[in-house]
């Protein structure tokens, strides 16, 4: 059943984080006439600035934590929909700490899910490629929506769970929800914990790169606005129920997307730390998009990756005033991990 809708006034759960802010950010540029109120806890990932320059009339933030329950019945009515990105969200921390992963990824979307069930929210809900496992360097398939799951880490099994409660509460209680599960994200305000950011403000430390394993992983690159277009095209004309992959056709190993930086940015292409292995190392992902370009017609704009990357690139060298205050803590943290 299709449950295309118009939005008004739509909760965004984790909008100071880096994908939640771009979103936000998009919605605001492409569809004037809809509101948004940001839930966000600020965790050591969230970032208010992330929304720095955005109307306040149609941007408001509210502090405060996904499995608040009385929070959540405070601020639903008058809301058209939710839109669920909060989560921790980074495969290192969860093997040093799953605890807030079981807490934010699962328990917090199972208090959306009941609020969303009684209020009658339209649902949209932000998850990953990594449900599916990983793929063998050679293999010739894909992920594919309707694929089992196999998560490998705990922050993946995290949101395999937190999918497979969506899925439960469409089909027992008849919600209006659906799911995507994209690939890895890139582009502006990406926390600097993770691969590309932290490659990149290392080189304008005067650091040099880690790269983890033989560098030979695979991860399939899409630029956070395309990420975000599609989003809305689920949000808006998705089924209900369905599950919608987003990916852009860009494979690409670590080293060559370090070497591309490297590059990009003027070192030599040895000029970089092999480090220690992540334990349980997804070896690659890749993503049939098929279903969402046949159905709602998505395609992605940002088609060049080494164009991205400088563009991404020039965005962390004029930004360091939003990156500074997290590199030195975060830099810390891989010391401990040997990394
Ligand atoms: P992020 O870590 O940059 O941001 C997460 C945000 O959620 C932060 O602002 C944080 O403060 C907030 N948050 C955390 N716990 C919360 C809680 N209990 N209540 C309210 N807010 C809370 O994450 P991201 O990379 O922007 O990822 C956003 C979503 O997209 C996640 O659900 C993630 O699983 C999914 N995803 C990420 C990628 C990627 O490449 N980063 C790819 C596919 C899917
Ligand atoms: P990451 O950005 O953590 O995303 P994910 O684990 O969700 O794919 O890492 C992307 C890839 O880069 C992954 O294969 C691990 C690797 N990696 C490094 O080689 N060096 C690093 O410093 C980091 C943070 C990641």
């Amino acid at each position: 059943m299709s449950c295309a809708f118009d939005p008004a006034n739509i909760i965004v759960t984790g909008g100071c984080g880096f994908i939640g802010s771009n979103f936000v950010r998009h919605v605001v540029e492409s569809h004037p006439g809809v509101c948004l109120t940001v839930l966000d806890k600020l965790t050591y990932a969230g970032s208010p600035e992330s929304l720095a320059g955005l109307p306040e009339g149609r941007v408001r933030l509210v502090v405060g934590d996904v499995c608040d329950v009385e929070l959540l019945e405070r601020i639903v009515p008058g809301h058209d929909a939710i839109v669920h990105f909060a989560a921790e969200s980074h495969n290192d921390n969860s093997i040093v700490d799953p605890d807030p992963f079981i807490r934010t990824n699962v328990e917090g979307t199972f208090r959306l899910l009941e609020v969303v069930r009684r209020h009658g929210l339209r649902y949209h809900h932000v998850s990953t490629d990594e449900v599916y496992g990983d793929l063998a360097l050679d293999e010739p398939r894909r992920f594919r929506p309707e694929d089992p799951y196999r998560p490998s880490s705990p922050y993946s099994s995290t949101k395999a769970s937190s999918d497979l409660l969506v899925r439960a509460w469409v089909r027992t209680y008849g919600i209006c929800a659906t799911i995507s599960n994209c690939s890895n994200n890139y582009g502006p305000y990406q926390h600097v914990e993770k691969f590309i950011p932290r490659q990149v403000t290392n080189i304008i430390c005067g650091v040099r790169p880690k790269l983890y394993g033989d560098g030979r992983n695979v991860r399939d690159w899409i630029h956070t606005e395309d990420h975000s277009r599609a989003v809305w095209d689920i949000l808006t004309r998705g089924r209900q129920g369905e599950t919608y992959l987003i990916g852009a056709d860009g494979e690409r190993s670590n080293l060559d997307v370090l070497q591309t930086i490297l590059e990009r940015m003027g070192r030599p292409l040895d000029a970089f730390d092999w480090v220690r292995d992540r334990p349980g190392h997804d070896r690659r992902y890749a993503i049939d998009p098929s279903k969402l370009r046949e159905e709602l017609g998505w395609k992605p704009i940002h088609t060049s990756f080494s164009e991205g990357i400088d563009r991404t690139i020039t965005w962390y060298r004029d930004n360091e005033w939003w990156w500074r205050p997290m590199k030195a803590a975060t830099e810390a943290r891989y010391g401990r991990q040997g990394k």
